[in-house]
């Protein structure tokens, strides 16, 4: 391999990036929804401890696997372990790639499609979340909505990627991480000021703690993977491109604490209209199209907080659907010897194509199904309750226990001596959470997924 092979400009790019990756539908739309419904505050308690015990040591030995290599998952494995089944690990973070970005477009689209309709107008005159549900599933329901949004959504994600690591991704995380800092600064100021946001923020802070049962942990754990963007080498693939002169500890802390910023945001902004206008914290899935349009429209002004409101999702769908590409692309290119545009034209539209059925999945393929489940529900379960869990599962593994861990620890130094020095117990910490917190805890999870526990 003659060829340079591409890198962050900053470490603040680096950053911003992959901030972009971690915050996406999973920060605005899943995590206000299943807090809702499992009781706010307490499940809130909850995914925190998970992201800090779980989430942060494996992001920290994701990147580095990354940085260590400068390869994406499959050439990272292959390099630090040589054997067949560390490096078909890799193989499955390039198929959970493939899987999961196949149907995140398909609601990245829809956030699209909704910025659209904001403009048309044709938000402002619900009465109830009844009206604005109608609406949704006229949408969703009409086959050329759902594949043209998707298209769009697609379309934008590969032309990003194509413009490489910083003259795509970078510059374009640049411009869109601080809008959508902004963007919900100003619904988060909206929502606390609205008559009535004091019960949303009590829903958000006092815990009710008779909520919480086994699967509530269970969905804390899983979606503090999904929300980190770990367990399938997304961050291993931004990691390979990160300089040896800095540090992935700080840079780990920096992007757990706007993941989780983040998303406390969104819940603010979003509990304190919902429980200001009197409906249903719980409404699932629906929250976000349903529930919220239905509020905006009750609001002075709500037809520019909802367009701000879909636009901050579209960003944040974006910023992560391309690094679900770029692993896909970072393989082809780093292993196979593709160029970057044939391999996002090739592998992009064979997932755009995947992403088909899960589009039609909510009308003319609603009646096929798998064990009850749509084509959208089963790509979805494989790829983020089977495979995320197991990847996140195998890299606390490989870090803790195979990579040696004078060889970790060496790496880990790069560009963090002083760290270290400062802070003389992070790393029996780190490899407790590593080798023996983390593992149990996942595999908890992931033989839950499949109706083993
Ligand atoms: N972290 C993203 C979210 O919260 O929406 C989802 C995601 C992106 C998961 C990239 C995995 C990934 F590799």
């Amino acid at each position: 391999m003659t060829q340079i092979r591409e890198a962050w400009g900053s470490k603040l790019g680096f950053i911003l990036a992959a901030a972009g990756s971690a915050v996406g539908l999973g920060n605005i739309w899943k995590f206000p929804y299943i807090a809702g419904e499992n009781g706010g505050a307490a499940f809130i308690f909850i995914y925190l401890i998970c992201i800090v015990i779980i989430g942060f040591p494996v992001l920290i030995s994701e990147i580095l696997i990354g940085r260590t290599t400068q390869r994406n998952p499959v050439g990272a494995f292959s390099m630090l372990s040589n054997s067949k089944g560390w490096i078909s690990v890799g193989f499955l973070g390039v198929l959970a790639g493939f899987l999961i970005l196949s149907f995140y477009s398909v609601i990245g689209g829809w956030t699209l499609g909704y910025v659209v309709e904001t403009l048309r107008g044709s938000l402002s005159n619900f009465k109830s979340p009844e009206e604005a549900g109608v609406l949704f599933g006229r949408l969703s329901g009409n086959a050329l909505w759902t594949l043209g949004y998707h298209t769009l959504f697609f379309f934008l994600t590969m032309f990003i990627v194509i413009r490489g690591v910083q003259g795509g991704i970078e510059r374009s995380s640049k411009v869109m991480m601080p809008v959508l800092l902004s963007i919900l600064v100003i619904l988060m100021i909206r929502g606390v000021t609205l008559d009535g946001a004091s019960e949303g923020l009590a829903f958000l802070w006092v815990p009710d703690w008779s909520k919480i049962n086994g699967q509530a942990i269970l969905i804390a754990l899983g979606h503090a993977f999904f929300t980190l963007s770990l367990g399938m080498g997304a961050m291993m693939t931004y990691g390979s491109y990160m300089s040896k002169k800095d540090n992935v500890v700080s840079a780990a802390g920096q992007i757990v604490f706007l993941d989780t910023v983040i998303a406390l945001m969104a819940g603010v902004a979003i509990f304190t209209a919902v429980f200001a206008s009197g409906l249903n914290p719980a409404a699932g899935p629906g929250l976000i199209f349903q529930t919220l349009p239905a509020v905006f429209a009750g609001m002075t002004g709500g037809v520019y907080f909802a367009f701000l409101f879909f636009l901050l999702l579209a960003i944040a769908a974006l910023t992560s659907a391309i690094s679900l590409l770029e692993v896909v692309v970072a393989y082809f290119v780093d292993e196979r010897g593709w160029n970057r545009k044939g391999a996002v034209m090739i592998f992009g539209g064979t997932i755009f194509l995947l992403g088909v059925p899960s589009a039609l999945s909510f009308n003319l393929m609603s009646d096929v199904t798998f064990m009850g489940k749509t084509f959208f529900d089963v790509v979805d379960f494989i790829a983020s309750n089977i495979l995320l869990p197991f990847g996140g599962l195998m890299i606390a593994i490989f870090a803790g226990w195979v990579w040696s861990r004078s060889a970790v620890m060496e790496a880990v130094k790069e560009g963090a001596e002083n760290f270290f020095e400062m802070n003389p117990n992070f790393e029996t910490i780190w490899f407790i959470f590593l080798k023996f917190i983390a593992p149990v805890l996942i595999a908890i999870v992931l033989l839950n997924s499949l109706g083993i526990v």
